[in-house]
């Protein structure tokens, strides 16, 4: 008893000789037992630096560097805008290959909400997703091509943004592939080619 009263003493002494009294305040940093990120060597922006011989932090992009998506050289193209206003039409070349890949896209990133033919009815609606529209609407229908690219890029109400995750190209791929959507569940016999025509009649 008299070795554990000693051994608990030492414990209580160590512990607060490492941890401080309650109350006390130190300059130090605390203790991290998996450190953190906040202490690390970097440069900050604006800031000297000694590393580089001007001794500027902030560096200019390196000497032939081409911007990939400069929203003043291509202001349609990245942000389906024109001035203030949502501009319309496709400004990538639209081909089959165009589609292909706007359908695969769309159907990884998309169709878990909007369902595979546009209709808002996604396996997640099955699990209490509410609010997901239909693209056959006349809501959807009528939004011009660049609101469309918007709505993709910085997402609307509920629905988060996939900028990050689509490149510019890809989202108009989307934007193509949502159209061809709605073509197919709008279209009469006229719209297909006339070659066509006899097998959708079963002739
Ligand atoms: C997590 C579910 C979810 C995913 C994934 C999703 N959306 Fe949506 N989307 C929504 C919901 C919900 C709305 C309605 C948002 C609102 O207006 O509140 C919406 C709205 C839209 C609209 C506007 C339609 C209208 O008539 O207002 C478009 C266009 C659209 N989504 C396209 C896409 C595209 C393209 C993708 C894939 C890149 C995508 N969405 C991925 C849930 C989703």
């Amino acid at each position: 008893m008299r070795t554990f009263l000693l051994f608990l003493a030492c414990l209580v002494f160590a512990v607060v000789s490492v941890t401080g009294f309650r109350g006390t305040k130190t300059t130090r940093n605390p203790i991290e037992i998996f450190p953190d990120m906040v202490r690390q060597a970097k440069v900050k922006e604006q800031a000297p630096s000694l590393f580089f011989p001007d001794r500027r932090a902030s560096r200019y992009p390196v000497t032939g560097t081409v911007p990939t998506s400069d929203p003043v050289d291509q202001p349609y193209l990245n942000t389906g805008m024109i001035g203030d206003y949502w501009g319309d039409g496709i400004p990538i070349s639209v081909t089959a290959e165009t589609l292909k890949k706007g359908k695969e896209r769309f159907e990884i990133f998309c169709s878990a909400c909007h369902g595979a033919a546009g209709s808002g009815n996604g396996i997640a609606t099955q699990y209490g997703l509410v609010g997901v529209p239909n693209y056959h609407s006349d809501h959807t229908r009528q939004m011009p091509d660049g609101q469309i690219f918007y709505v993709i890029t910085h997402g609307q109400g509920l629905m988060l943004g996939y900028g990050a995750n689509l490149s510019v190209e890809e989202r108009w791929t989307v934007v193509a592939y949502i159209r061809a959507l709605q073509l197919s569940q709008n279209a009469t016999l006229a719209d297909v080619p006339i070659a066509e025509r006899p097998e959708l009649e079963g002739k």
